[in-house]
Formats: structure tokens, C-alpha cells, sequence
């Protein structure tokens, strides 16, 4: 039986079912699991968290009214902590919701960067410094979705697998809200996200690293991260649907995936949802073998691929990261060339662009800022244009 009680209240040797509050504090890999150590008891009241609830048939039950010690009482009580303040400051303008995504993604890379290395050197994941990372994205997701997302899509070679896994982790946490999955669904989905490719850390770095494509050799090795990094999940007493997501996010619906070549319902909405995240986030990155393909072209070249993702799921990431995300290049009806500066909140297909670019005359122009989504505004999107066919590089000054 699970019952409901004040973090105040939990003792080693009870078994945690769930934790109370907003799972933007939560500090652990897992939700559900024995309390064997004070120090996660601590940690969960430090972490503001008031209440949980027990399941009573796996571990001790409740203690009847009586006071807990005296010397537990001062680490215990939660009464003295301050309500932490999450999300506390208004919302500010596109470019402020970017310079905090970019503040936000360079320290985060830099945490992704260390659990890496500890997993390389065969140490333990310290999920407190890592899964609250799960909770800052959310917020910023809460905040302006296309800053967090946009931002996080820039990445430079070096930093190439952290940034990666901070991206997968914002686009799941984007797409499970759109998907209407609940809390603890969303927290599973940005968890696994940030950890899908931890078992990269046991890959040799000079194949990592390497700056062309692959040999087949080479690529067979690579292959194995999956399993290795869901080995690494398991060993660090990840929640099952954590690890299915490192285990199964290069499964293609039509089996020709891997490690296990499963089908589309034999792999978990999880699992297909990091797949698309996946995909979506290395196209749009640049890497030394190839260039960033913008998002808008990649999301349209993506829906072509038969047999590789979820139809349903993809049609609603597309709705989560907005059929013309940030930073994409497209074909004004006026014959202009504009990028994607900030979604409209009415419509997918009216964002505000900067134009720049005149396609009759082929030559740059002074850039305008056009707000598609204003009434009187008779310019439309005809569709997303390659940046490579125009020669444009780093359109990102438009927006950044
Ligand atoms: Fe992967």
C-alpha cells in the first residue's frame, strides 16, 4: 500500500514509491527505490521537497506519532527551508531568454563533460549534480521554448557530445509536453535524453574524434553504445525507461535499427521519441565530415525517410519544435530570403523573420524584421530554402 507522508517522516529501510512537489527539484537517477542511506533523506529535504509517498508492502511502514530523535530533528525539519523559488523572474524578450539558454547550456556542458569523464574512469553517476539539469531545461522549456531549443542546437566540435545530450534532453522534455505525457513520464523522457549516449564515454575517443566519416570497422564499434551505456544506467540504478531510451534510441520502426533490430510496438513511445530527438539534433549540427542542415530542411528531408520513425510522434515533434524553428532559412512570397528570428504564438507557419536576401536580384538587402503574424502583414512563407544552395554561412548572427 503506498501512503502519503512528510519528508519529515521517511526513515532508512522505507521504500520510496514517489516524490511529492514538482519534479523540477527532484535529485535522483530513480523515482522508486529502498531508502538505505540518511543522506538521500537528506537530500531530499534539502531539495525542498515536502512530502512522498511510501509503499508500505516493500519496505518499512509509517512510525506511529512518535517524535524523531532530537539530533534528526534539526537536519530534518523542512519547516525552516525557504520555499525554493523556481522559474521566479518574469519572462523577458527573446534575446534575454537566449542569453540565459546560452548561460544555462555553457555550464550544463561543462556538468555533462564531468559525468563523461567519471563514467570513463569507471566511477558512479552523481545524479545530484546531474539530474537537476533535468529541472533547469524544463524551466527554461516553461520559460521560452525556442530560446532553450535553438541554443542548444549550436555546437562546436569539442563540446559536440555534451551539447548533443543537453539538446536531446530539452527536445524530449519539449516533446513529451506536446505529447501530453505526465510528469513523471516527462522527467523519465528528459533523464533519458540527457543520458542516451553516455555509453559514448566507453568508445574509444580517437573514433569519437575522429574528423571524417567512419570506417565500417569503426562504425561496428560505435554501435555498441547502446548496450554500454545502458549497462552504465543499470549499474547506477537508473529507472528502467532511462535505460530502455540509451538501449533502444537507434531502433527504426521498420527493424533494420540497432542493437536489437525491434519493430515499431516493440519499441517503448520513449525509445521512439529519442530517436526522432536524436536524429533531429545531429542533422542540425555541424560536424566534421558535414554541415549543419538548417531545421526547417531538416524536419522536411526527416518526414521523407520511410521506415525510420514513429509517423504520429514525428508529426507532433514537428509541432513541438515548430515547423520553422528558430535559425531556419526560408522563401518569403514577397521573393526575399529571411531567417527565422522568433515563433509567433498563434501560428507555426507565421513566425517573425529578418529578411535579408533578395532572390530576384540576387543579392543581399537591408534586413527588416517582418512580423508574418500581424494582420495587415500580406507576406506568407512559401517553404525552407538550403542555406548550402545560397553559399549563406552563420545565419546565426540573425538570431543570436
Ligand atoms: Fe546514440
Amino acid at each position: 500500500m503506498t501512503v502519503k507522508i512528510s519528508s519529515s517522516d521517511l526513515r532508512v529501510g522505507m521504500y520510496l514509491h514517489k516524490l511529492g512537489g514538482s519534479w523540477l527539484k527532484h535529485p535522483f537517477l530513480r523515482n522508486s527505490f529502498l531508502l538505505e542511506d540518511q543522506n538521500d533523506i537528506k537530500r531530499i529535504i534539502q531539495a525542498g521537497i515536502k512530502e512522498a509517498w511510501i509503499d508500505e508492502s516493500k519496505g518499512l511502514a509509517r512510525e506511529s506519532k512518535q517524535k524523531p530523535k532530537q539530533e534528526q530533528i534539526e537536519e530534518l525539519t523542512t519547516e525552516e527551508l525557504p520555499e525554493e523559488i523556481v522559474n521566479d523572474e518574469p519572462v523577458g524578450s527573446m534575446d534575454e531568454e537566449i542569453h540565459r539558454a546560452r548561460k544555462f547550456c555553457n555550464e550544463a556542458k561543462e556538468q555533462v563533460k564531468e559525468m563523461f569523464n567519471e563514467v570513463r574512469m569507471g566511477k558512479s553517476i552523481d545524479s545530484e549534480k546531474i539530474v537537476p539539469i533535468v529541472g533547469e531545461i524544463e524551466m527554461l522549456i516553461q520559460r521560452n521554448t525556442s530560446a532553450i531549443l535553438s541554443v542548444a542546437r549550436l555546437k562546436t566540435h569539442d563540446d559536440y557530445t555534451y551539447m548533443h545530450s543537453v539538446a536531446v534532453c530539452a527536445l524530449m522534455i519539449s516533446l513529451a509536453h506536446h505529447l501530453g505525457l505526465d510528469e513523471e513520464q516527462t522527467r523519465l523522457a528528459g533523464i533519458g535524453g540527457l543520458m542516451h549516449d553516455l555509453g559514448k564515454a566507453l568508445m574509444p575517443t580517437d573514433i569519437l574524434q575522429k574528423p571524417g566519416k567512419l570506417t565500417d570497422a569503426e562504425f561496428i564499434t560505435v554501435k555498441k553504445h547502446p548496450q554500454a551505456g545502458a549497462a552504465v544506467l543499470q549499474k547506477n540504478g537508473a529507472d528502467p525507461e532511462v535505460i530502455d531510451i540509451a538501449l533502444h534510441h537507434h531502433e527504426k520502426i521498420n527493424g533494420s535499427g540497432y542493437p536489437d533490430g525491434l519493430t515499431s510496438d516493440d519499441i517503448s513511445l520513449l525509445a521512439r521519441m529519442g530517436a526522432i530527438c536524436d536524429v533531429y539534433d545531429a542533422v542540425t549540427s555541424e560536424r566534421p565530415y558535414k554541415k549543419a542542415w538548417d531545421p526547417a530542411y531538416a524536419l522536411q528531408a526527416m518526414a521523407k525517410w520511410a521506415g525510420h520513425f514513429d509517423n504520429k510522434v514525428f508529426a507532433i515533434f514537428v509541432k513541438s519544435v515548430g515547423i520553422y524553428p528558430v535559425g531556419s532559412l526560408v522563401r518569403l512570397s514577397n521573393k526575399r530570403l529571411a531567417v527565422v528570428v522568433e515563433p509567433s504564438v498563434d501560428s507555426l507557419l507565421k513566425p517573425k523573420v529578418k529578411s535579408f536576401f533578395s532572390i530576384t536580384a540576387k543579392a543581399a538587402i537591408p534586413v527588416k524584421i517582418i512580423d508574418l503574424a500581424t494582420p495587415s502583414c500580406n507576406v506568407t512563407i512559401e517553404g525552407p530554402e538550403n542555406p548550402d544552395k545560397w553559399g549563406f554561412k552563420s545565419l546565426e548572427r540573425f538570431w543570436l
